[in-house]
């Protein structure tokens, strides 16, 4: 047989050692040790390949923007959307787009080849709409980019912002998005929860919704959610995004709320890096870390993607397009430690944000779309404790990153040529 590619002697994520044959675009063969002619070889032996990493939950509208006008100095989520209202009327077609094309040229020598991006429909010019769904095209070859209509200033609060929703899914937004808990009062909220996913079931289309995003223990629009999603027939195709009241909720009411949640269908997007430094903020001591309650959703049956959230932006002055960062900090905020904890938190940020983007021909199986990283680590908890360096990103077949490996006395996977191995620890 003969390959476009042959990835040789990789380790799966389920501890295989395995090549892998891709030919034009698709994952042509898996097995033990491949025979045939192969255009380009790339050695992956002692190191993981792994299927690429996926955020659920991004703003690339803002992405990159750091310091205009100028930089957040509280660092508070208050002061962010302050900023955001600054930033928004000096943002033009261009810059957007610039920025956001460079952004994604960061998640490919991350590994980082499906986003879901929130874009906010507040301003009447849909200017950010417009450049994103640009940046969409001219990235398909390469990164799976969803957009999320998002009404970032309420859906009510806002003038014009229900005929700026329609626009943007006219125009060929994909998901419809909401902030009920940012609505005037609560009844608000519910009603916008209920209107929006109204619009997503007519137009046949996914919802994801920033969702309870305080620390508010009473914010309860994510059992409206959880309700609408049911109720319309919505399950597999509605997310919760951040989710942050139920931390600080009561714990007989969430033992109501978790099965309500698994019952309906819909997912939960935790975003690690930003709830634990955007939350909590009223409080003196002990302070909240305002994560939703991760292994407890797991354990109810609900599945669970970690998004990134914030890259250099109004809220966040930090950020490398690293999804082994945001499982690092989600795996500690949850004391998600034990060694089976571990190993989802590299799913939670692979095939289960995957599963809630709807990616169907993700992941690394015969017949599927050519898409892989090789990670310089042995297996998926030493990839998230080193953060570990992206060997090769391969994208639809075609190898669009690429980094040399380094010697490390840190890895315990005494991969070849180590400089533990070397000096026999
Ligand atoms: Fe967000």
């Amino acid at each position: 047989m003969a390959f476009d590619i042959l990835v040789r002697q990789g380790i799966l994520p389920d501890g295989a050692t395995a090549d892998i044959g891709i030919s034009d675009g698709r994952i042509a063969a898996i097995g033990p040790k491949l025979e045939g002619e192969a255009g380009r070889i790339v050695e992956a032996e002692g190191c993981l390949v792994a299927p690429p990493f996926v955020d659920p939950h991004f703003h690339m509208d803002a992405t990159l923007s750091y310091g205009i006008p100028r930089i957040n100095a509280s660092g508070t989520l208050l002061e962010g959307i302050a900023l955001w209202g600054e930033l928004k009327p000096l943002l033009t077609h261009e810059a957007v787009k610039e920025r956001a094309l460079r952004y994604c040229d960061w998640a490919v020598s991350m590994g980082l080849l499906a986003i879901r991006t929130h874009v906010d429909v507040c301003d009447d010019r849909l200017l950010a709409v417009e450049a994103l769904l640009e940046v969409k095209k001219e990235v398909a070859p390469y990164i799976d980019l969803q957009l999320v209509a998002f009404p970032q200033d309420g859906f009510y609060r806002t003038p014009n912002v229900k005929a700026n929703t329609l626009r943007a899914l006219d125009l060929g937004v994909d998901i419809v998005g909401g902030i009920p808990h940012f609505e005037r009062t609560m009844e608000d909220g519910r009603r916008s929860v209920t209107e929006l996913c109204g619009i997503a079931a007519e137009r046949g289309l996914m919802v994801d919704m920033h969702c309870d995003e305080t620390d508010d223990p009473l914010s309860r629009h994510v059992e409206q959610l959880a309700y609408e999603t049911q109720r319309l027939g919505l399950a597999g195709r509605v997310a919760g995004s951040h989710l942050t009241s139920m931390h600080s909720m009561d714990n007989y009411y969430v033992s109501k709320l978790l099965p309500l949640i698994a019952e309906s269908g819909m997912a939960a997007i935790p975003n690690p890096l930003i709830n634990i430094v955007l939350q909590g903020r009223h409080d003196t001591y002990p302070k909240r870390r305002g994560m939703t309650r991760v292994p407890e959703m797991l354990k109810a049956g609900i599945r669970v993607g970690f998004g990134q959230d914030c890259v250099l932006d109004p809220w966040y002055s930090l950020g490398t397009a690293d999804m082994l960062d945001v499982a690092f900090m989600g795996l500690h905020v949850a004391q998600m430690t034990s060694p089976a904890d571990m190993r989802r938190c590299f799913d939670i940020v692979t095939t289960e944000s995957a599963a809630i983007m709807g990616l169907e021909d993700y992941g690394l199986a015969v017949g599927r779309r050519a898409s892989l990283v090789v990670l310089d680590a042995g297996n998926p908890v030493e990839a998230i404790r080193l953060r570990a360096e992206r060997l090769c990103v391969i994208a639809r077949g075609k190898v669009v990153a690429e980094r040399p490996r380094r010697e490390t006395a840190l890895s315990l996977s005494g991969r070849p040529g180590s400089v533990a191995r070397r000096h026999g620890v």
